[in-house]
């Protein structure tokens, strides 16, 4: 296991970069693209494992996917249309999104198809879909009480649900709306306000999608059983990839950083109205509306003075894979930060919350951690002299990258283990670090 080595603050740089391709709209590409008419060309597909774990998925499933000239092609033969052989078993990796999402568009497989993933995954929840998954008609089978391994049999009797989403989870809403395009009759699902880019991509695709929007929650209509046609798509750049970047440019000296083609969908982005709240100036331009979906440009300067915030709740959803990173912000802030109704956090890749906490620990910063809410000490003069260690954390890639600008902002010498993590989001992570000057070392 690679281990990466820092022991240096980053200098003064002024760069523009670009990240990789969003994660959640890039497997959103795939597995809505396999079930059109078609042949769905996607430019700017994410190369991270998530999604490399999906087409490999895809094509298990009988779905053709070609990549030429830096394009994906992938052939769609139309709805529940997947050429199932039996004893199928899918491999889901580290990807929560793809497994959960997949099992949408398996609810009339005629054959059992066993859902398998990685130590991570495999502890994670998964009751949360098969309940509204049931309901449509599915069946499931399974020896544990949440996690994977599950199978799932589909059922020629499919009928519309109403279902209520409470937890903010856009996976449990996607996973119902893709079960909505193969169940007769209009499926309802009242949703907690979460991304929104399955909507974006079926409005995009003119599909039956009717949506009234409420302070907290989204009403949600799918029309199923319509066919739609293949599409080209751009997939634009990955806002929480960008937000590694935005925290490392805010905490280092005299450093400027355009970040350009970003996805600045408004509930991707509850990070930067975070931590604008906290005395940041992070600044969104050229924004243009691209496929359904807003996008535009981030640029941040260095800057100091940062203050705790009492982060409103009703943000939590929009930035619920940021928060770790904001943590390293409330580190240097001034004052106490509150973070409240987290507990989505601990079941994430790994427990995030606990796991951030301990990290903070670690370099010095106080924390009190008390049922999903996290109270944080911040220290303006935050300057770290000591060795730190970074180790078992479920390789999960938020809390490398966190760790990571961490190093880099912070001071000290880090070790930090499980460099591949990263790569199951942003595998040009280190890239871009090296493009705006760190110095590190793998050992
Ligand atoms: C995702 C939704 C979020 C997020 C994950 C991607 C998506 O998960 O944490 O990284 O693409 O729908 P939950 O829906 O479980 O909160």
């Amino acid at each position: 296991m690679t281990k990466i080595v820092i022991q240096n603050k980053l200098k003064r740089f002024n760069k523009v970069i670009n990240v990789d391709g969003d994660k959640s709209i890039s497997i959103r590409s795939l597995l809505i693209g396999s079930q059109s008419h078609g042949i769905c060309k996607i430019s700017n597909l994410s190369n991270s494992e998530d999604i490399m774990t999906t087409i490999t998925g895809l094509k298990k499933l009988g779905v053709r996917i070609l990549k030429k000239k830096e394009k994906y092609y992938i052939f769609g033969n139309g709805l529940n249309s997947f050429n199932l052989k039996k004893n199928i078993v899918i491999d889901a990796g580290n990807s929560g999104t793809f497994a959960r999402l997949l099992l949408g568009l398996l609810i009339k497989s005629p054959h059992t198809i066993k859902i398998i993933g990685d130590e991570s995954l495999s502890r994670r929840d998964f009751l949360r879909i098969i309940l509204p998954l049931k309901e449509f008609g599915a069946n499931f089978f399974s020896k544990k009480k949440i996690g994977l391994p599950i199978k799932i049999l589909g059922s020629e009797l499919i009928r519309p649900i109403k279902y209520l989403e409470k937890k903010g989870s856009a996976q449990c809403k996607s996973s119902v709306m893709l079960a909505a395009l193969n169940a007769p009759g209009t499926t309802i699902i009242k949703a907690k306000k979460s991304r929104d880019h399955t909507e974006n991509f079926y409005k995009f695709l003119k599909l039956p999608i009717k949506i009234y929007k409420t302070k907290k929650f989204d009403v949600i209509k799918v029309k199923g059983e319509c066919q739609f046609k293949s599409f080209d798509y751009n997939i634009p750049g990955d806002v929480s990839s960008s937000a590694f970047f935005i925290i490392l440019t805010l905490l280092s000296n005299n450093s400027k950083l355009k970040i350009k083609n970003v996805n600045v969908n408004p509930s991707r982005i509850g990070f930067i109205k975070i931590i604008n709240k906290m005395g940041a100036k992070v600044i969104i331009s050229n924004k243009k509306k691209v496929m359904g979906e807003l996008i535009g440009d981030i640029f941040v300067k260095s800057q100091n003075n940062f203050k705790g915030l009492n982060c409103p709740v009703s943000l939590n959803s929009n930035a619920i894979d940021e928060f770790l990173i904001i943590f390293l912000l409330a580190a240097k802030a001034s004052g106490v930060s509150s973070f409240k109704k987290l507990d989505e956090l601990n079941k994430k890749e790994s427990p995030r919350l606990k796991l951030g906490s301990k990290i903070l620990n670690k370099i010095g910063i106080k924390t009190i951690i008390n049922n999903g809410s996290i109270k944080i000490f911040g220290n303006p003069k935050l300057n770290i002299k000591k060795n730190i260690i970074i180790k078992n954390f479920y390789k999960d890639h938020r809390i490398f990258m966190t760790s990571v600008i961490a190093a880099l902002c912070f001071g000290g010498k880090w070790i930090i283990h499980d460099v591949d993590s990263h790569k199951s989001s942003f595998p040009s992570f280190l890239k871009v670090l090296k493009k705006i000057g760190s110095k590190y070392s793998l050992i």
